[in-house]
């Protein structure tokens, strides 16, 4: 993981920064993602699970792209584990300003509930991550509008 204010790429921030305005990052081994998986959701209460994979071969990767790429955000926390891959999480903080988290391989995210975000893919395009849930409802994004976006 690294993670720094966009504005700001020179100083990055740790796990410890994050937390102030609400994300939580911590590296976990993969090789022991069952049991890993296992206890986050018992912490945290989640209950769903499932695996989302991106790679240049998805059909219709730049259409599902576009749609995390625009700032939005949930009413249930986002939880990503990543198993392969890489990917770019931008997430508003306390001041509303852009922080960046690149995360790969090993990297588990959680950005809570009601906080604006996006996600992009890296160069590679390739990312998979398994993906927690508190509940199977109110999974769609809900968009900010774009006039305060910039
Ligand atoms: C999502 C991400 C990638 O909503 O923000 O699934
Ligand atoms: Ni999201």
């Amino acid at each position: 993981m690294r993670a720094f204010l966009l504005n700001q790429p020179t100083r990055t921030l740790g796990a410890e920064e994050l937390r102030q305005f609400g994300v939580l990052h911590q590296r976990l081994p993969v090789e022991a993602r069952a049991g890993e998986m296992a206890r986050i959701k018992r912490e945290r209460g989640y209950v769903e699970e499932d695996e989302v994979a991106l790679s240049p071969d998805t059909p219709n990767l730049d259409a599902i792209c576009a749609k995390f790429d625009k700032e939005h955000y949930h009413t249930l926390d986002e939880v990503r584990f990543v198993v392969d891959g890489e990917g770019i999480f931008d997430v508003r903080n306390q001041k509303d300003q852009w922080v960046r988290i690149e995360v790969d391989k090993g990297d588990l995210i959680i950005i809570p509930a009601n906080t604006y975000h996006r996600f992009f893919l890296r160069d590679s395009k390739k990312i998979r991550c398994v993906r927690l849930f508190l509940n199977n409802e109110g999974w769609a994004p809900l968009y900010r509008d774009a006039a305060v976006t910039a």
